[in-house]
């Protein structure tokens, strides 16, 4: 996907939500959007499935021109969106029910529904018998993961995360962690927003934006371990990042900045063999 000179302006907004923005998305890439609280990490992703149209720039999904009308239904299907309160995306009451209206809204035919259902609840892990659960008597976790397969049923190229881990424990977040990866191995473009920093760490590129401007995109080692950079955009660096830059100060030199734990355990190590 290929966007140039993106800008947005809500209605009753003051300033520009976007200034300026370009984005480079390859196919099968797994991209993650960092960035504080109104930096324009929603409003940007929410252009790529139109659910905001472009104002001003020019973008391109899957080939598909978001300017154009005619193509919005399948640029949507292309493109599935899961948001952080997965009770906002339930139509229905029962968890296959749902699944399966979003399958008819999209004119699937009837007889490929109850497969497609299956299949997507086995992708989330979760065929075992929720079939005919009332969604309010799911976890917070369980809920994610069936508004996740919502989207999956539909067979998306793109799947963009708009925090959907912000709401579950470290246990739940975890779940969709390791799911959005499995997708990822099995080809999709997996788009992540997150303001947990590690969850970062493992993507091709991250996007890093301020105040609706990028301020910086490459792969996490360069963004990451750049405190300078993470400071520009008001956000906390990955605690072995941290604890290099806390060890430098205190005269202890680990051979390189670790960007995770077991980095960081190797660099301590290396230093202790050295002495
Ligand atoms: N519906 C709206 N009407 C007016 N202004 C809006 C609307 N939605 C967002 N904004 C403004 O646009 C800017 C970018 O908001 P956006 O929701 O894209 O940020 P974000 O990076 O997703 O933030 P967060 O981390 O809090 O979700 C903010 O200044 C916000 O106040
Ligand atoms: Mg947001």
């Amino acid at each position: 996907m290929e966007g140039e000179n993106i800008c947005y302006k809500y209605d009753d907004g003051g300033s520009f939500a976007l200034q300026d923005v370009a984005l480079r998305i390859k196919e099968g890439e797994f991209v993650a959007i960092l960035g504080g609280n109104g930096s324009g990490k929603s409003t940007m992703v929410k252009h790529l499935n139109a659910l905001l149209r472009l104002q001003y720039g020019e973008l391109r999904v899957a080939q598909i021109n978001v300017r154009n009308e005619e193509e919005i239904w399948r640029l949507r299907r292309l493109c599935g969106m899961v948001f952080q309160n997965p009770d906002h995306q339930f139509v229905s009451a029962v968890v296959e029910e749902d699944i399966a209206f979003g399958l008819e809204n999209y004119e699937v035919p009837r007889d490929e529904i109850p497969a497609r259902v299956r299949s997507a609840l086995a992708m989330v892990e979760m065929d075992g018998g929720y079939e005919k659960r009332a969604l309010h008597t799911l976890s917070g976790g369980q809920k994610q993961r069936i508004a996740l397969a919502g989207v999956l049923a539909l067979e998306p190229e793109i799947i963009i995360f708009d925090e959907a881990t912000a709401m579950l424990d470290p246990g739940g977040r975890q779940e969709v962690v390791t799911i959005m990866h499995k997708l990822h191995r099995a080809g999709k473009t997996i788009i992540a927003i997150t303001h947990y920093v590690e969850e970062a760490v493992a993507a091709d590129q991250i996007i890093l934006l301020h105040r609706g401007r990028i301020l910086a995109c490459g792969r996490p080692r360069a963004i990451l371990t750049d405190r300078d950079l993470m400071r520009a955009a008001e956000l906390i660096p990955p605690l072995p990042v941290r604890l290099y830059y806390d060890l430098q100060q205190a005269g202890v030199h680990l051979n390189r900045c670790p960007l995770t734990e077991e980095e960081l355990v190797e660099a301590v190590c290396q230093l202790r063999s050295k002495i």
